[in-house]
């Protein structure tokens, strides 16, 4: 499998085409029985990654911490955490991956770090010191009242009290994680060296962890604050000028309006890919609604974006499902179908993953990923869910979907071989998705598994370019239940395909206004015609219970 003559491309715009693959280091392969998973196993995995068609994989933070917040609670950003292997181990796996063609995103958490940092021990201790600014002190708590405390279940100020200062610090998420003082230059300076640190190596991109969040000013909520935006435009023009071709995406979990000017403007490019939070959870609002009213009038609300941008389109990821983008009726909803059990909920959110929430069924399951496929930007898989993996809400706060990905129905489902107890988190152990289960070996050799459906859709996929890089344009659909778009090319060249997707339960009849008169299409899934468009370049289908296609538009 592994060939050596394969490397990643040198297209500026490959995030556009690519399938990503977020995971963990510490979830994926223990290769010394410590019970965590490590980048020996990474290394181990890469042949599977290419098997399944995976273009980048996405590492949250494998760097020196405590982890208390998974990682994101860093203490020397430039030193891997030993549990999970050496920096050689690190350039091995990035080595490895290019080979394989599959590029290497890291995400790059700037807003704050661990209170274990040298730079927090010596703001702390030596307030005139070099690092004395480098945090948000204050003598009060009382600055900044505006702004929302965003993890609500755990923090309830965003300030703490120091101590060994005797003053107050200022914190976004956990306490033990005190943001950085973007208003000090050599914060900026610090942050730079560390980027460049790891483009160096040769990393592909950066996921901006918590990006509206780097500067608060007096009577403003401290998201997405103008010089915010003008410290991203400043570290892509330091990227575009010294490594050009390496990609940043935004985590901004922000409105429409606003999660679109992280790609900033033509005189100052920002990101080039923003998480598509908007998006997300009218997906699981329509498959409980039947309707695809709310999704629609969110895709027609999405801003245009700049050329050469993407969004990155998600179902989930390592932290909570969030329902931060949808209104008080829809989230109290929304509780009501996907969280019975009030431990299912964190924050503004429900931690559960992929398959337990759509009911471990298949039809659900193929028609949110294949929605996930068709959308405008490009796809990020989150590990375990290509085999429909299960989660575990007996575990704490986001740790119920971070469980230890199964490879085996043999012990620690083929993860570890250290003794079940000595895991940093256990398997999922119920009767439907235990590792006798669920997967990878079993389903391997089952073409009707979701392990090869995946894998033939992301090759499907990655045969139409259109899917990447098109226009979308929404289609007029005579039955609320459906959702229909064209994806188009861009050049104006390749295949139009038109995408249509139905919530309902029930079989349903449905007008398409495709526009174009006379058209045939035909599926591309099965290769079989389904018809053509009327005079009115209006198509009629009939569609199954929660049925998808994709049709190629022909001459
Ligand atoms: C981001 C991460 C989340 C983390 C938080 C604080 O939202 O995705 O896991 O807890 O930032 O770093
Ligand atoms: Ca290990």
């Amino acid at each position: 499998m592994n060939n050596s003559t394969i490397t990643v491309s040198t297209e500026p715009e490959w995030y556009r085409k690519a399938v990503f693959y977020e995971v963990m280091v510490r979830s994926f392969q223990d290769t010394n029985a410590d019970g965590y998973g490590d980048f020996r196993g990474m290394i181990e995995k890469l042949d599977y990654l290419q098997w399944l068609g995976i273009d980048a994989i996405w590492l949250p933070p494998f760097f020196q911490s405590p982890l208390r917040d998974g990682g994101y609670d860093i203490a020397d950003y430039r030193a891997v955490l030993p549990t999970y292997g050496s920096m050689a181990d690190f350039d091995e796996f990035l080595a490895g991956a290019h080979a394989r063609g599959m590029r290497v995103v890291i995400d790059f958490v700037i807003n704050h770090t661990s209170d274990q940092h040298e730079w927090f021990q010596a703001s702390r201790t030596d307030p005139t010191g070099p690092y004395g600014d480098f945090y948000v002190w204050r003598d009060t708590d009382t600055a900044f009242s505006n702004v929302r405390i965003i993890f609500t279940d755990t923090e309830t100020s965003n300030w703490a009290y120091d101590e060994a200062r005797g003053q107050y610090y200022w914190h976004r998420f956990f306490s033990h994680q005190p943001d950085l003082n973007f208003e000090n230059p050599a914060v900026h300076d610090a942050v730079m060296d560390i980027a460049r640190f790891w483009l160096e190596k040769g990393v592909d991109g950066f996921r901006l962890d918590a990006i509206p969040y780097l500067y608060v000013t007096e009577g403003n909520t401290g998201e997405s604050e103008p010089p915010t935006h003008e410290f991203i435009a400043k570290l892509r023009a330091m990227m575009d000028r010294e490594y050009p071709g390496r990609m940043l995406v935004a985590e901004a979990c922000q409105q429409p309006q606003e999660v679109v000017d992280y790609f900033g403007s033509p005189e100052a490019p920002e990101c080039h890919m923003a998480f598509n939070f908007p998006v997300m959870p009218h997906i699981f609002y329509s498959l409980r609604a039947g309707t695809a009213a709310g999704l629609v009038s969110t895709l027609r609300e999405l801003p245009e974006t700049p050329q050469g941008s993407a969004w990155g389109v998600f179902l989930r990821n390592h932290d909570e499902l969030t329902l931060e983008m949808v209104t008080d009726e829809q989230r109290a909803q929304m509780y009501e179908w996907y969280s019975p059990e009030p431990r299912m909920k964190v924050n503004v959110g429900i931690r559960r993953r992929l398959a337990p929430l759509l009911d471990n069924d298949r039809a659900q399951l193929d028609l949110a990923n294949a929605l996930l496929l068709s959308l405008p930007g490009s796809p990020f898989l989150y590990y375990g869910d290509e085999i429909g993996m299960g989660d575990d809400i007996w575990l704490d706060d986001r740790d119920a979907s971070r469980t230890p990905m199964q490879w085996t129905d043999g012990a620690n489902g083929g993860f570890s071989e250290a003794p079940a107890d000595a895991l940093y988190l256990p398997l999922v152990s119920t009767e439907t998705f235990g590792p006798h289960a669920v997967n990878v070996a079993s389903q391997e050799p089952n073409p009707a598994s979701i392990l090869n459906w995946t894998r033939d859709m992301l090759a499907l996929r990655r045969r139409m370019d259109v899917f990447g890089t098109g226009t979308m344009t929404l289609v007029e659909a005579s039955n609320d239940s459906v959702l229909s778009f064209v994806r188009a090319p861009e050049s104006g060249r390749g295949d139009t395909v038109l995408c249509v997707f139905s919530f309902a339960t029930e079989p349903v009849a449905v007008e398409l206004a495709v526009g174009s008169p006379h058209v045939t299409l035909l599926d591309v899934v099965s290769g079989a015609p389904v018809g053509a468009t009327d005079d009115s370049g209006t198509l009629a289908l009939e569609l199954a219970p929660r049925a998808w296609h994709w049709l190629v538009l022909g001459p």
